[in-house]
C-alpha cells in the first residue's frame, strides 16, 4: 500500500526481497498436523482444512469452533480452492499492528472481550450489540467468497457472518441515509502502527460503502472463518467482506456503523486519493497508478510468492451478477 510506495511484492527489487522470502521459511516449520479437523463440521467449508499442515503457534490464535452455520450453496463454489489457512491467516494487512503482512502475533494484543458495536445516525433504531447480541440475533451462515487485494494478489477464503441487509433491516435507516460509514477499533496505547516515522495517519481506519451496496446481498459481515470464530489477524470479533471490492474496502474490527448523508472520509482515500478510490470495485481493465490489476497471484499455492500462481483478475472479483446494476 501507499504507506512504503513500493509496487506489488512480485516487482519487488531482489534487495527487498529477502524478508519475504525468510518469512515463508520460518513458517515452513510446520510442527502439527490438524488430522481430523477436529470441530469442523463434515459439510463445513473448515474442513478443508483437513489436510492441511498448520504452525502451532499460529493454531493458538484460532478461534473458537463455530458450529451450526451452514454453508450458504448459493456462495459454495467459486472455481477454485479455499486458500489453506496456514497461508490465509497469516498473511494479513492490518497496519493497526504493523506494516508487513506477519502482524498475526502482534495483533494478539487486540483486546476483544467484550465488545461492542454501535449503529447510529440516520436510523430510525440505533442500537448498540454486544457479539452475543450480533450471533444470536442473526442468523450466521458460511460463505465461500474470492478476496482480491487491491496489491493485486488474491484468497478464497470461507467466512461465517451474516449478510449486512439483516442489520440494515433492524435498524431502519431513514431515506436521508445515503452512505454508511465503518470504523475500526483504535487505541493509541493498543496499536503500535506500521513505524514510529508513520504516526500521524487518519486513525481509526475507516471505510465506507453506498446504502445501496451495503444493501447488496453479497455485503457481509464476518464473525468468523475456517469454521471457528475470527482470529484477532482477520478482523476479531467482526469485520466487513466485500467481495466484488479490494480488499482494503473491507475493514476490521469494527465498532462504529454510522448511516450518513454524504460519502465519507476513509482511510486509504484520505492517504492517497488517486490510488485508492471509494468506489474501489474490483476492474482488471483500470490500473492502479503504480501497476497493472489485470492480473493477480493466488495466495498459498507454494511457499514463494514469486511462484504463486498467476491468474487473470476478472470484472467485480467474479460477482457482476450481483453487482454490476449498481453501477449502470
Ligand atoms: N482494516 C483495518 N482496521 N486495518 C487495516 O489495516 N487492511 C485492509 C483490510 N481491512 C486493514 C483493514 C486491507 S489493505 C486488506 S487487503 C484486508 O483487510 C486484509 O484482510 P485479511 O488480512 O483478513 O486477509
Amino acid at each position: 500500500m501507499v504507506l512504503f510506495n513500493s509496487p506489488p511484492g512480485w516487482q519487488l527489487p531482489a534487495s527487498r526481497v529477502t524478508p519475504e522470502g525468510m518469512f515463508w521459511r520460518r513458517r515452513q516449520f510446520m510442527k502439527s498436523l490438524i488430522g481430523a479437523g477436529a470441530g469442523f463440521a463434515a459439510a463445513s467449508a473448515g474442513a478443508c482444512q483437513r489436510n492441511a499442515t498448520l504452525d502451532v503457534e499460529l493454531e493458538s490464535t484460532l478461534g473458537q469452533p463455530l458450529t451450526g452455520a451452514s454453508l450458504n450453496s448459493a456462495f459454495a463454489d467459486v472455481g477454485r480452492a479455499p486458500t489453506p489457512q496456514q497461508y490465509a491467516s497469516s498473511y494479513n494487512n492490518f497496519y493497526e499492528f504493523g506494516g508487513s503482512k506477519n502482524i498475526w502475533s502482534s495483533a494478539q494484543a487486540l483486546p476483544t472481550d467484550p465488545w461492542r458495536l454501535e449503529v447510529t445516525g440516520l436510523v430510525k433504531k440505533p442500537a448498540t450489540y454486544d457479539l452475543d447480541d450480533l450471533t444470536q440475533r442473526f442468523t450466521l451462515e458460511e460463505r465461500i467468497y474470492r478476496f482480491r487485494c487491491v496489491e493485486a494478489w488474491a484468497m478464497v477464503v470461507p467466512w461465517i457472518g451474516f449478510p449486512m441487509k439483516a442489520l440494515m433491516a433492524a435498524v431502519e435507516p431513514t431515506p436521508a441515509a445515503k452512505f454508511v460509514r465503518f470504523s475500526s477499533y483504535y487505541d493509541p496505547r493498543v496499536c503500535p502502527g506500521p513505524g514510529l516515522s508513520l504516526r500521524n495517519l487518519p486513525w481509526p481506519y475507516t471505510e465506507g460503502l453506498t446504502v445501496a451496496e451495503m444493501a447488496n446481498d453479497l455485503a457481509f459481515f464476518a464473525v468468523g472463518v475456517y469454521g471457528r470464530t475470527l482470529p484477532k489477524q482477520h478482523g476479531a470479533p467482526i469485520r466487513m467482506v466485500v467481495p466484488w471490492k479490494y480488499g482494503f474496502k473491507g475493514a476490521k474490527s469494527i465498532v462504529k456503523i454510522d448511516f450518513v448523508a454524504e460519502q465519507p472520509a476513509t482511510y486509504w482515500n484520505t492517504l492517497a486519493p488517486n490510488e485508492y478510490k471509494f468506489e474501489a470495485n474490483v476492474e482488471p481493465e483500470v490500473p492502479h497508478p503504480r501497476w497493472s490489476q489485470a492480473k493477480e497471484r493466488l495466495v498459498g499455492k507454494s511457499t514463494s510468492l514469486f511462484t504463486w500462481e498467476e491468474q487473470p483478475t476478472v470484472i467485480y472479483n467474479g460477482y457482476g451478477e450481483y453487482v454490476a446494476g449498481l453501477y449502470g
